[in-house]
């Protein structure tokens, strides 16, 4: 089924159930109403000679009763909307430090782990099974955070950091976008977040601590040098590497990403070279210009690139 009816998070279930609940609630209100008013369409309907019908000028009874019958059933829907809010949002721990900081750029998620030290970009790895406390930034303009299975949405803002919950129940990878429009390249800012089983996220997080090996093969070495020659490390950064940049994602483990571009396209070798040769055309309005490349210098980048593992 579709989100939010499959909650995949004890913080979503709450927000689903009172989806679910307005819905059963709003739509027994309109049967309740249908059925009056065609009953009294036609139990009161205009028969000839009839004659006008009887007014009832300031009827206490029926004033009361239409105002108090509105009154209780705003209060239910009330009422379910502050038990799904305690339920959906919890309030942190007096000292909870964030178990994950998302930073919203345009047109990218940014993931930096606290405890572990490690940044990665777009695919945001949780374990199961607990409730993670995150901090949301934005780098520039306002974003969206929502990954409808996972929780609540929340706004990234610039210079005001916001705090929420998120979880998953079982592993899986779960979607989300931005949603609130950011630019021009809104449309293409989804939110991948992958749920793992508790040893599984540990054996993700070493692995994230680690440098990649230096490259071998003679196009990566090239590809290295260029890429160091470049204005690519004013940028990016690549672990154990002197390019530090942070306006970009964070490049140190890029070939072990599913996707580039944050989600534009699939993460293989030539897609690697596209999105090189002209990321303009892939991603019209990023912040990656065009560097009018040779097709060497693309097939040497793409070969070092792929060694960021
Ligand atoms: Cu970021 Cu819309």
């Amino acid at each position: 089924m579709l989100p939010p009816f499959n909650s995949a998070s004890s913080l979503e279930d709450p927000i689903a159930g009172l989806f679910t609940g307005m819905a059963i609630y709003l739509v027994a209100i309109l049967i309740l109403v249908i059925v009056l008013v065609t009953y009294a369409c036609i139990r009161y309907r205009a028969r000839p000679g009839s004659g006008e019908p009887q007014q009832r000028p300031g009827n206490k009874r029926y004033e009361i009763a239409w105002t108090l019958a509105p009154l209780a059933s705003l209060a239910v829907l009330f009422a379910f909307t502050l038990y799904a809010m305690s339920g959906s949002d919890p309030s942190p721990e007096a000292d909870s430090n964030p178990d994950l900081v998302i930073i919203a750029h345009q047109w990218w998620w940014e993931a930096f782990y606290p405890h572990s030290n490690v940044t990665v970009a777009n695919e945001v790895h949780i374990p199961t099974n607990v409730r993670w406390y995150l901090r949301l930034e934005s780098a520039d303009v306002v974003h969206d955070w929502w990954v409808p299975q996972l929780g609540r949405k929340m706004d990234a803002i610039p210079g005001h950091p916001n705090f929420f919950w998120i979880g998953a129940r079982r592993p899986g990878t779960y979607t989300g976008a931005c949603a609130e429009f950011c630019g021009a390249e809104h449309a293409w800012m989804p939110t991948r977040v992958i749920a793992q089983s508790p040893a599984d996220f540990q054996q993700w997080v070493e692995q994230k601590k680690t440098t990649p090996p230096p490259p071998a093969s003679e196009d990566a070495v090239a590809g290295s040098g260029l890429f160091m020659q470049l204005t690519c490390p004013d940028c990016h950064t690549v672990g154990g590497t002197p390019a530090k940049g942070t306006a970009g994602p964070n490049l140190t483990h890029f070939a072990s990403r599913e996707t580039l571009g944050s989600g534009v396209l699939d993460n293989t070798p030539s897609n690697v070279e596209r999105w090189l040769f002209s990321p303009q055309d892939v991603k019209p309005g990023c912040n990656m210009p065009n560097f009018d490349l040779t097709a060497m210098q693309v097939h040497q980048l793409t070969a070092y690139l792929e060694t960021l593992k």
